[in-house]
């Protein structure tokens, strides 16, 4: 069904969303002994990513936003990632049976052609994860789900030794990326010596802000559905200080006309991203 318009670069033309996306080959994009980073989010018109849960507490992606059509496309930006970058935060609600998913690419049949595409375009059967996290308060058996793929902890000198052993003892490679916090430019450099050359960011405002105020993020795509949702307790796709407003530029932007879903998907590049 091609029920997506296409309204910039302006086009008559109408689309399917099966391979909207899958098209930019983002894992061919960076320059050599380069990385592209790359952020997705969904948000309401008002700005919610997440919203409190009045029952468990814990803030989730509300389910007046999440969607399958927008989810199709959270997949086939997975599908062109060498490595997905994630907080602690998501392995903690994984381990409480509250995450969205187990992380892409879903191996349910309606995702079989981008295990396929895989494939052929010679990558791993799944994107490697790299955990953000001070805390190093990560459930291992949370991180055991992945044991397809490599999976990376990145931390700061602040973390806790003890529990670096830890995770070590278990098999896990725990890298230092910075003083306090983990610091974007040497999170990119490390995911570099690794030999990757696509990441794709799925956390939320605390580590799109780090990559944003290192000037590491390259593109941002951003779908909106086109509701209203208030209510006090919730994330943005960005919190706390940035040292200057990170100015985007307009690479695409579809209107999602099937009904009787609206939404609208926007991708951006960062102007001000140093290489
Ligand atoms: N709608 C959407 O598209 C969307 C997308 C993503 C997330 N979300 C939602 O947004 C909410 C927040 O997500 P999130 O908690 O994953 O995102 P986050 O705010 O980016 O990450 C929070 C955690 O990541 C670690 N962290 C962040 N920056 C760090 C740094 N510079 N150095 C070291 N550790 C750092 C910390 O872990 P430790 O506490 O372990 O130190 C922190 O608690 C969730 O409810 C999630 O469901 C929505």
């Amino acid at each position: 069904m091609t029920d997506i318009l296409q309204l910039y670069p302006p086009s008559p033309q109408k689309l399917p969303l099966k391979h909207l996306y899958l098209s930019l080959n983002l894992h061919k994009q960076a320059a050599p002994s380069e990385l592209l980073i790359y952020a997705n989010y969904i948000a309401s018109v008002d700005g919610r990513i997440s919203l409190r849960d009045a029952e468990s507490g814990e803030f989730m992606v509300p389910a007046s936003i999440a969607n399958k059509r927008d989810w199709r496309l959270y997949q086939e930006l997975a599908a062109q990632a060498d490595v997905m970058i994630t907080s602690a935060r998501y392995f903690r609600q994984l381990a409480k049976g509250k995450a969205q998913d187990l992380l892409p690419v879903g191996t349910s049949p309606e995702y079989a052609d981008l295990a396929n595409w895989r494939r052929q375009q010679g990558l791993n059967k799944q994107p490697d994860v790299v955990v953000i996290s001070n805390s190093l308060d990560i459930p291992f058996e949370a991180l055991a789900q992945l044991e397809d793929r490599r999976v990376i902890i990145c931390t700061s000198e602040e973390a806790n030794q003890q529990k670096i052993n830890q995770l070590q003892s278990l098999g896990i490679s725990v890298l230092i990326a910075g003083n306090q916090q983990v610091e974007g430019k040497r999170l990119k450099k490390l995911l570099i010596q690794q030999e990757y050359r696509s990441a794709y960011m799925i956390a939320g405002p605390e580590i799109h802000r780090t990559l944003l105020n290192a000037k590491v993020l390259d593109r941002l795509f951003l779908t909106s559905r086109l509701n209203l949702l208030a209510g006090d307790a919730f994330h943005t796709i960005l919190n706390g200080d940035i040292q200057q407003p990170a100015e985007l530029e307009l690479l695409s932007l579809y209107l999602d006309k099937s009904s009787p879903l609206k939404q609208i998907f926007a991708q951006y590049t960062l102007t001000r991203t140093e290489k």
